[in-house]
C-alpha cells in the first residue's frame, strides 16, 4: 500500500460528483487496499478525515477519526475512527428528530483541509446529524454525531459532492493562514 498525493483545491478532480461505491465492489480487496491507502495518507498528513476524490478516485468513500487526539486540531474531542461508503446525511433539529435543512440548528467552528492546505476559516455546519452508509465489507451504518464528529463528518462528504470549505464561509473576515490565526499549533 502506499501514501498517495492529496490533490490540491483548483484541481477540477476536488469538484466533480463522487460515484456510489457500486455493490459488486463491497468485500473486495480492491477496497480494502483503497481503504488502506487513505489511512496511510492520512496518517502521514495528520488530518481528521480523507475522501476518495481527495487522492483522485472518483467514488463516494471517506474515513475520519483516528481514535486519538488530532495535533492539527488539539482542542477537538476525539472521533472514532470510521470508514464509511455512500453515506447519506440528514440534519436533526433541536429536539434530535430529522428536519428540514433550514430548520436544522447551526454551529460554527474552525475548518481545515489538508487539500487547501496552510488556511483555516470559521464554517457553519449542523450541530447534530444522523448519518447512514455502508462499511467496507458492505455491513450498513447508522450513527449520530455532534458537534465536532458531526463537523468532520459533514466536511469529508461534502468532498464526495464535489464541495471544499471555502464554499461554506459566509464570513470571510474569519478565513486566514493556520500560522497567524493559530501560531500555537505546529502542524
Ligand atoms: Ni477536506
Amino acid at each position: 500500500m502506499a501514501i498517495r498525493e492529496i490533490l490540491k483545491m483548483g484541481d477540477p478532480r476536488l469538484l466533480r460528483k463522487a460515484k456510489p461505491v457500486p455493490a459488486e465492489m463491497f468485500n473486495t480487496q480492491q477496497l480494502f487496499d483503497l481503504v488502506q491507502d487513505l489511512e496511510e495518507t492520512m496518517k502521514n498528513a495528520n488530518g481528521a478525515g480523507l475522501a476518495a476524490p481527495q487522492i483522485g478516485v472518483d467514488l463516494q468513500l471517506l474515513i475520519f477519526g483516528t481514535g486519538q487526539l488530532n495535533p492539527r486540531y488539539p482542542d477537538a474531542p476525539v472521533v472514532p475512527k470510521t470508514v464509511i461508503c455512500n453515506p447519506v446525511i440528514t440534519p436533526l433539529n433541536s429536539l434530535s428528530q430529522p428536519c428540514d435543512p433550514e430548520q436544522a440548528t447551526l454551529e460554527e467552528g474552525w475548518e481545515g483541509c489538508l487539500s487547501v492546505p496552510g488556511l483555516r476559516a470559521m464554517v457553519p455546519r449542523f450541530q447534530s446529524i444522523h448519518y447512514a452508509g455502508f462499511y467496507p465489507d458492505g455491513r450498513p451504518i447508522s450513527e449520530y454525531a455532534q458537534s465536532f464528529h458531526a463537523r468532520v463528518v459533514q466536511h469529508e462528504c461534502d468532498h464526495l459532492w464535489g464541495v471544499l470549505y471555502p464554499m461554506r464561509v459566509k464570513d470571510f473576515s474569519r478565513f486566514g493562514y493556520t500560522e497567524i490565526l493559530f501560531p500555537d499549533l505546529v502542524v
